[in-house]
């Protein structure tokens, strides 16, 4: 089984950091079919590249966001439909970008650190079956360049 020896980090601008890192994750996960695993590498490559305060996975289990596998702080495990910023995308089917989390009615506070966050679903056959949540200790960090390339990802999985 071919596996990466390491990820190849890339410090120029914000899109080509992703431009770098999404044929890696590409090739990490296109032989691998468990989701588990390849969440786990996703996570791990994002947390990687650009070092956030947080980011992982919910998986919708028994109509409950469930937590799956991340990078950062421990968090919730459990996240209704409708409640916070990712129950609200699970419920919306479509992402959201927060650029401040106090002005979110309802954002879940699983770091006090938090500032911005963007949520997106993982949406198979009609079906949100999880989304990939991204959280950072700034202020409006996160735009409609990390939507493009984020959904990209959630795309592959
Ligand atoms: N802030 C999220 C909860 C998940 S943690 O940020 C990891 C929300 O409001 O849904």
């Amino acid at each position: 089984m071919f596996m990466a020896e390491e990820l190849l980090i890339y410090t120029g601008d914000k899109m080509e950091q992703y431009q770098s890192l999404l044929p890696q994750i590409k090739i990490i996960i296109e032989n691998e079919t468990d989701l588990i695993a390849n969440l786990a590498n996703i996570s791990a490559c994002l947390k990687t590249q650009f070092n956030w305060l947080w980011v992982g996975f919910y998986l919708v289990k028994d109509d409950e966001l469930v937590l799956g596998p991340f990078q950062g702080p421990i968090a919730c495990t459990r996240i209704k439909k409708g409640r916070g910023v990712c129950g609200t995308a699970w419920q919306e089917m479509k992402t959201i970008i927060v650029t401040d989390v106090e002005k979110f009615p309802g954002h879940i506070a699983c770091s006090s650190l938090s500032k911005s966050e963007i949520v997106l679903p993982i949406i198979r056959n009609n079906i949100v079956v999880g989304v990939l949540d991204v959280d950072s200790e700034h202020l409006g960090f996160f735009d409609e360049i990390d939507q493009g390339f984020l959904e990209e990802i959630v795309s592959w999985v």
